[in-house]
């Protein structure tokens, strides 16, 4: 079969919908966190899940531009993956390897892994020995999150142990914190500082060999909340795409959005009143209308649980979503404005003259969390950097 001549990279990425994102965002809320810090402590950029859905690439270089030395992500593939670009800064893995051929690429890598039991230990020495290497890691400590990490009551023996192995450096040592972005809990303060107490209970404990760990507790929350839960470096995702770890977070930091996401309207339509539209007829026209269809759906990361839920912004002014969201559409009434057009572009996630939709919102409205929401837009968008 014979196809034209037109080269794929030729086509536009903003003819039917696509996701913008700003570094310069990233940048400038890299600065804004680390100048929240003391001067001594580090800054871990969180790019795990491509960079939030950011795309990791750019999110790092950004971060790293901003003031960040540390890279965190969740598996080996996306460390990998930023190695591979070029970028050479320390890169904790922050989810459990387990088997040995992928800390053996850690090692081969020069990537840190996260280390929880004398299991992890002992094959990290293994791996390190048969290449003649010192292995770098990092221990965690589960002080109350009940998920990865050793447990308290087990931890010093696990440093005694990677103490008499040679072949592994135990350079840092981090908790994870539970509920510090929870005001919503209600007890959260209660458990934080559980979880910042077990934590300083745990470091004054370790040997005078091992004070100069680099110690770490605080996501985005804790690092926003609390100076006392810096320690030596804070892991921060959220505040760096631009949101506050809680939508109603008192304080005078400006972050910005460092997303967008757009589309196109692909259709146009005046229907009667009483028109069903969409699968289901969830929603009926309750007077003549015009509707937009809009080329964005499920299938790119408008999550369906949204439908009749949100609105959209075309040209700075709000308009409502309307009946099921598709795979690949939804569908807007635009009846107050005649003056729409075909390819008008329609802002879902983001700025538009002055006007804003945010994460929250859709969150608030679907009853998930903005950092699902950053998370959910799928490869068929494509990520336009601006
Ligand atoms: C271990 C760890 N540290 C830090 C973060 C960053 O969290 P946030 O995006 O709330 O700053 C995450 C994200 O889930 C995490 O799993």
């Amino acid at each position: 079969m014979k196809y034209n001549s037109l080269s794929v990279d030729k086509i536009d990425p903003r003819q039917r919908a696509w996701v913008e994102v700003f570094p310069n965002a990233i940048r400038e809320n890299t600065q804004v966190v680390k100048s929240l810090l003391a001067e001594n402590c580090l800054l871990m950029a969180v790019v795990k899940a491509d960079g939030y859905g950011h795309g990791a690439g750019t999110v790092a270089q950004a971060a790293l531009e901003g003031g960040a030395a540390n890279l965190g992500v969740a598996t080996l593939q996306e460390a990998l993956d930023l190695r591979k670009l070029g970028i050479d800064c320390p890169i904790l893995i922050l989810g459990n390897l387990v088997n040995i051929q992928d800390l053996d690429a850690c090692l081969s890598w020069d990537l840190i892994p996260t280390v929880s039991s004398a299991r992890e230990a002992l094959l990290c020495q293994k791996i390190a020995q048969s290449h003649g290497k010192k292995f770098r890691i990092h221990i965690k400590v589960d002080t109350g999150m009940t998920r990865l990490g050793c447990d308290l009551a087990t931890v010093l023996s696990l440093i005694n142990l990677i103490d008499t192995l040679e072949n592994l450096l135990l350079v840092g040592i981090y908790s994870h914190l539970a509920l510090a972005d929870g005001h919503r809990y209600g007890f959260s303060e209660e458990i934080t500082s559980l979880q910042e107490q077990r934590f300083n209970a745990l470091l004054s404990n370790l040997k005078d060999s091992h004070k100069n760990l680099c110690r770490h507790l605080a996501n985005s929350a804790g690092t926003l909340r609390d100076k006392a839960l810096h320690f030596d470096m804070v892991r921060v995702g959220l505040a760096l795409y631009g949101y506050k770890p809680f939508e109603d977070f008192d304080d005078n930091c400006f972050l910005k959005p460092a997303l967008a996401v757009r589309a196109r309207i692909a259709l146009i339509r005046d229907v009667p009143a009483k028109t069903g539209v969409s699968y289901g007829h969830n929603f009926i026209t309750n007077r003549p209308s015009r509707l937009a269809v809009v080329g964005i759906g499920y299938a790119d990361g408008v999550i369906r649980a949204l439908s009749g839920k949100i609105s959209v912004l075309i040209n700075g002014c709000f308009y409502r979503q309307v009946g099921a969201i598709t795979m690949d559409q939804l569908v807007v009434d635009i009846t107050e404005n005649k003056d729409i057009q075909i390819g008008d572009v329609v802002t879902l996630l983001g700025e538009d003259r002055g006007s804003s939709i945010t994460p929250y919102q859709w969150s608030q409205a679907c009853g998930s969390i903005p950092w699902e929401i950053l998370c959910s837009f799928k490869y068929r968008l494509p990520r336009v950097v601006i």
